[in-house]
């Protein structure tokens, strides 16, 4: 069977929260240890751009996430791990590809036209406040995918379009031009949970109601104190199933573990108790890794230098397959 070429891209516009963890970074180190897929893993910065004008935050955010997948026991010496803006070739190919990408298409994505819509009901000037980068977004990110011919793409439910499209975009120049790119995939993993957030609504930066993954001890049992729960006493039977605490709590535990917790929700068991339990589940998983990350935080050229080689051997890639594409739309030497 052929290798599986696995790539995801995560943005760098807030602090990695248990949201991200357990939805993305955690299921993706897993999967680069499985030895029949290649892993490649990246800080799309410039899709940042898009969304956060705060070049500090953009900075910060980098960092930040960098030192996390480090943290949490990437392997980058197997897993390719690199930065987007250091591959020259990525915003390259993004533009032959807007060349023969349809607008038509792009008229189509999910956060372009969400984003006409508000500003419809707003009585705004349909327009209003969207960037070209917001609309072509979709055009960068199929030349993430199709610079490294990857085959399969963890994504979560919001992003299966864009990969779809990414699809549309090479079948197309495949076609004109030449048989550069790999059709990729979409790979949605419904075992991984989509957390709730401490108000109970889906975990998002958006929403403000993120727990971050590495805060103190001290904060992070805050932070889990905070979580909304119902005014049930003690004694009285809980809901596992309409509570963020045993949503939280089945992200963490082992299957026996999870059927317990569930036994104790219908006994009553108290709010308070249920979240201590929870704190120290959670940060058992936490605690080694905290403190790595700490150090790299304070060791920022480490990680510098980690992207850095990452991107050294990302571009053994990208530099070949761009004389391909060149050479496809006739941008080659003249004798
Ligand atoms: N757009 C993705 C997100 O917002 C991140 C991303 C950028 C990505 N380029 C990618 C994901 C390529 C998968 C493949 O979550």
């Amino acid at each position: 069977m052929a290798r599986q070429r696995v790539l995801t891209g995560i943005t760098p516009s807030g602090t990695p929260h248990l949201g991200n963890y357990v939805g993305a970074i955690r299921p993706s180190i897993a999967s680069s240890l499985d030895s029949s897929k290649d892993s490649f893993f990246f800080l799309a910065d410039f899709h940042a751009l898009i969304k956060c004008q705060d070049p500090e935050l953009v900075h910060q955010s980098s960092k930040e996430i960098a030192a996390t997948w480090i943290a949490m026991g990437l392997d980058t010496d197997k897993a390719l791990f690199y930065r987007q803006s250091d591959i020259p070739e990525i915003p390259e190919l993004t533009w032959i590809l807007n060349c023969s990408a349809a607008k038509g298409l792009m008229n189509r994505a999910h956060a372009y036209k969400a984003a006409v819509q508000a500003n419809e009901e707003a009585g705004e000037d349909p327009d209003f406040g969207i960037t070209m980068g917001l609309f072509s977004y979709p055009v960068l990110m199929a030349a993430d995918i199709l610079m490294f011919n990857a085959s399969h793409i963890p994504v979560g439910r919001d992003q299966i379009q864009h990969v779809e499209m990414a699809r549309d975009i090479a079948q197309r120049f495949n076609h004109n031009f030449a048989e550069v790119f790999t059709l990729p995939e979409a790979v949605v993993d419904d075992n991984v949970a989509v957390l709730q957030g401490m108000d109970g609504r889906k975990m998002s930066k958006s929403y403000n109601n993120t727990i971050p993954l590495f805060q103190g001890e001290k904060q992070l049992r805050k932070s889990i104190n905070k979580i909304k729960t119902n005014l049930l006493e003690p004694g009285e039977p809980k809901d596992p199933d309409d509570s963020t605490v045993f949503q939280l709590w089945s992200a963490f535990a082992s299957d026996d573990d999870i059927a317990s917790m569930r036994r104790e929700f219908e006994n009553g068991i108290a709010w308070g108790e249920a979240k201590k339990q929870l704190f120290e589940l959670v940060n058992a998983e936490l605690a080694g890794s905290r403190e790595r990350y700490q150090q790299l935080m304070d060791e920022p050229h480490y990680v510098e230098e980690v992207l850095k080689k990452g991107a050294d051997r990302a571009r053994e890639y990208s530099v070949p397959l761009m004389e391909k594409v060149r050479a496809g739309v006739g941008l080659r030497p003249l004798g």
